[in-house]
């Protein structure tokens, strides 16, 4: 078995090869990309952890100092995909869906134990240099910075580490400050920041090099929402300038839903889904939700007949009707109510909702509510 690789910095330290590229298309104005080979391609990717099975009992410990029993942990059960230049994708995944992993090993942090990656034509975990200058991982939960330092100096370790050139350094560092809005917060200890501030602070420690490929392991975890949506505008504006390509995963629907056309959706090791994000309330929730407000005189009649009644406040009725019969029960909902109806609206089911049940396995179909009986209105 593998050991898994040695953390980033240690190979990059002893390499000192300068990098002079620019960020593609930065302050250059767009450029269209040509269409290429995929930036990620993924196939048959596995990873099964050995685990130590603890024993209980003196007898036992000893036991198993001397012979240790090892269990298997399927966290990444062969998952394929690919993702092209400048997209940001969505991975999604309930708690110890093999997230983590998957970006662990797409970034070389990581032996997989079977399946094969290219991220820009590297094998992440053959860590090559040329491969670790060109991409970042940053995590939520993870700090690359030094605690008791102002970031501002171990920025200037990471120049060494990765040989940025003095004016490439200069012009990055004065972007991200701009972009985050980092001024004061770069001379502080960081132990002195808040979670939000610590985390603007790590995008710029793991950006300086310019990646050309951005793993992203819930970067707004734990955040308020104001620091959320700060956070959010920086990833897509730095998509926007960089061209960089971006796989992220959120447990947050709403960073989603901000930045990712696309989502790939993993569930015990396995790929549920990969598509469109609209597409996935189309394929994963065969209903839409009927929003009808009451006029006075129409508050409190029974619209159960036309769907499955959602909830029922001030007059505003929510229905959850089958995607196939939406138009045809909201016309006939329309002519029913007559002069009670005030408004209507047809929409999609809230995503977090419809990822909700993508992980619960459940079969939607069964949901149907039952037939309505022509003029039912009770
Ligand atoms: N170092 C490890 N040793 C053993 N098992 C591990 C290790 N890391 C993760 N696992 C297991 O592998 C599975 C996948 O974990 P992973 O961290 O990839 O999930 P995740 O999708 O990132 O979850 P979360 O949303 O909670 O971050 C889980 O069952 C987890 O317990
Ligand atoms: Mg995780």
């Amino acid at each position: 078995m593998h050991s898994d690789p040695a953390p980033i910095a240690g190979t990059i330290a002893s390499a000192g090869v300068q990098r002079r590229r620019r960020w593609a298309g930065e302050r250059l104005g767009y450029a269209p990309r040509p269409v290429t080979a995929p930036v990620v391609s993924v196939s048959g990717l596995t990873k099964i952890y050995k685990v130590h099975e603890r024993t209980t009992g003196l007898g036992a410990t000893f036991r198993s100092l001397v012979r240790r029993k090892y269990k298997d942990v399927p966290a990444v059960a062969g998952i394929e995909f690919g993702i092209a230049s400048g997209e940001i994708v969505g991975f999604l995944g309930p708690n110890g869906a093999g997230k983590t992993t998957t970006l662990k090993m797409l970034s070389g942090l990581l032996f997989p134990t079977g399946g094969d990656a290219q991220v820009m034509g590297h094998v992440p975990w053959s860590r090559e240099d040329r491969f670790l200058r060109r991409m970042t991982l940053l995590m939520g939960n993870r700090t690359q910075l030094v605690w008791d330092i102002p970031a501002a100096d171990s920025f200037l370790v990471l120049k060494q580490i990765y040989g940025i050139g003095d004016a490439q350094f200069t012009e990055t560092l004065d972007e991200l400050t701009e972009l985050l809005e980092l001024g004061p917060l770069l001379h502080k200890p960081v132990r002195q920041l808040s979670l939000g501030e610590r985390m603007k602070v790590e995008f710029a420690a793991g950006l300086l090099h310019r990646p050309e490929v951005v793993f992203l392991d819930e970067p707004t975890l734990g955040l308020d929402v104001s620091m959320q949506a700060r956070i959010r505008t920086f990833i897509k504006e730095l998509n926007r300038r960089s061209g960089a390509t971006i796989l992220l995963t959120s447990h947050y629907m709403d960073d989603i839903v901000a930045l990712c056309r696309r989502v790939i959706v993993i569930h015990h090791g396995k790929i549920l889904y990969d598509g469109g994000l609209t597409d996935l309330a189309e394929r994963m929730a065969p209903y839409k939700i009927v929003g009808a407000t009451l006029r006075d005189g129409a508050i409190g009649r029974d619209l159960s007949a036309y769907g499955d009644v959602v909830s029922n406040e001030n007059g505003l009725v929510k229905l959850r009707v089958p995607r196939a019969d939406a138009a045809e029960r909201t016309a006939r909902l329309v002519r029913d109510l007559e002069g009670g109806l005030a408004d209507l609206s047809l929409e999609d089911p809230p995503i977090e909702e419809v990822i909700d049940r993508v992980f619960s396995g459940e079969k939607l179909d069964d949901h149907r509510p039952a037939a309505v009986p022509e003029g039912a209105v009770r």
